[in-house]
């Protein structure tokens, strides 16, 4: 079987600059999900048909997918018109399925079980129909008491003479290519749109003679979700939100509460993870077995170590290692490494930075562009002086340094192995192997002294 998805309508009701499929839904866009739904179903030959202004939609699939086709409709005259742009990688003895690319919570599991019907009936075409006594602004589906197809009336077509059903037009179709290229010469646009319907296409095959056919879905309603409007976009991320969670926690991951926790459909996690409410992981996140994410973390692209605990914290692009931890109130910014064991504590903020096993960042730092060894402590408050409002300098601490209290390190600086950094100093100049460096102005002390 082959795939028509349909991606060249205007969006109109989005009212976004962002073509409509798009948008994103927890990591991937719209139409990427309808286009993974196909491949698990085993349908391989795809051609999305996008509009004339569509050139990001191809640009941006065809990266990811490069075996798609594209087709382009000029004008968006409507769904069955769309279609037809989009007959060129089909021949009259294909089987076709044709999705709208704005359907993202489709299954493939609903396009095999319309495959098995497409082949146990032997149909010209099917249109799916599901029972639904709140037809919102789905089309409206009529059959025959055998379940033959007789015809779709639009949303907007419908009149007080119109019948009532409620059975809803759920969007995918399969017609035999044949029939289908016999079908779209057919079809005219006389409706309230002046659209070119592919939902008139059925109706004028069985009215041919052709086996027409309604499968009635038993699905739960909310995988035909089409997105029209923001609201119908927020609806697909909460559905897709359960759906992704539920996969998570299947595999034995615990989450405390998953009606507030967002995982893009590209995270891994590993089982035993424990997940708080109000946690965010975003794009390629892996978590190890066991790690804890806390309360209100935002994760994107961070891989979290084996057993490692991430509090209240905010971490791009960074790698931590296992049974670290982090946070709370703690900000990992692109390429910090944190090894083993490692602590990094409240309101420390660490970016291209290596940081190695057992050391301890614990209160109030900043470390920029720091490489940093194991059993190193650095104190409450220290900064490295990473900038020099021109070029950006490395600083090199060396396995079992102690940095005191507020110091400054003004890179580019090396502090040599087991050397000691007094509280409070500022430095400048390298320090050797186990030395101490103060860099600070003496106490003085003037006796009763007051003020002037
Ligand atoms: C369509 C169906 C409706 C069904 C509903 C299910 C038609 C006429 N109506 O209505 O019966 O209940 O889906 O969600 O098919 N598109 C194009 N070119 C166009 C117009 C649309 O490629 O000229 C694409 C859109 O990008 C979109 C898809 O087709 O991905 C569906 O179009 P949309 O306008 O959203 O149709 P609905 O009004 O939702
Ligand atoms: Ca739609």
């Amino acid at each position: 079987m082959k795939a028509i998805i349909l991606a060249a309508g205007i969006g109109k009701r989005m009212h976004s600059n962002l073509q409509k499929v798009l948008h994103p839904i927890l990591g991937k866009t719209i139409i990427q999900y309808v286009i993974e739904s196909a491949f698990s179903a085993g349908i391989e030959d795809i051609t999305v048909v996008v509009g004339k202004d569509g050139d990001e939609i191809s640009t941006q699939l065809g990266q990811i997918y490069p075996q798609l086709h594209f087709a382009i409709q000029d004008q968006p005259l409507g769904t069955g018109h769309a279609v037809l742009a989009g007959m060129s990688q089909i021949s009259d003895d294909d089987d076709v399925l044709i999705l709208y690319g704005d359907m993202p919570l489709i299954t493939g599991e609903f396009m095999s079980d319309l495959k098995t019907f497409h082949i146990k009936n032997n149909t010209d075409a099917i249109v799916t129909a599901a029972y639904s006594p709140n037809l919102g602004d789905f089309g409206r589906v009529f059959a025959d008491d055998n379940g033959f197809f007789i015809e779709i009336i639009e949303h907007k077509d419908v009149t007080p003479n119109t019948p009532v059903t409620e059975w809803i037009n759920t969007g995918p179709y399969v017609f035999k290519g044949g029939a289908l290229r016999k079908g779209l010469a057919k079809m005219g646009n006389n409706n309230s749109q002046g659209e070119y319907y592919l939902t008139d296409v059925p109706k004028i095959l069985r009215e041919d003679g052709c086996n027409a056919r309604v499968f009635q879905s038993r699905e739960d309603l909310s995988i035909f979700t089409g997105i029209n409007t923001q609201v119908h976009l927020a609806d697909a991320v909460g559905h897709m939100k359960s759906r992704i969670n539920r996969h998570h926690m299947l595999n034995g991951v615990r989450m405390i509460d998953p009606a507030t926790v967002f995982i893009d459909d590209t995270v891994k996690i590993e089982p035993g993870v424990v997940i708080y409410p109000g946690a965010i992981l975003e794009g390629s996140c892996k978590i190890g077995p066991g790690a804890m994410i806390g309360p209100g973390s935002h994760l994107q692209n961070a891989i979290v170590g084996k057993g490692a605990h991430i509090r209240q914290s905010v971490i791009m692009d960074a790698t931590i290692g296992d049974h670290a931890v982090v946070g709370p109130f703690a900000y990992l910014r692109p390429h910090a490494v944190i090894g083993e064991k490692s602590k990094i504590g409240c309101f420390v903020e660490v970016k291209n930075s290596n940081i190695a096993n057992n050391s301890k960042v614990n209160h109030l730092a900043y470390i920029g562009d720091a490489d940093i060894g194991s059993g190193v402590n650095i104190g409450c408050g220290v900064i490295t002086a990473n900038y020099d409002g021109r070029n950006k300098h490395r600083t090199t601490i060396e396995d079992g340094v102690f940095v005191g209290c507020n110091s400054n390190l003004v890179a580019p600086v090396t502090l040599g192995k087991n050397s000691f950094v007094a509280t409070g100093s500022t430095i400048t100049k390298d320090l050797s192997d186990s030395a101490l460096g103060i860099a600070r102005a003496r106490q003085e002390e003037k006796l009763n002294w007051s003020r002037p």
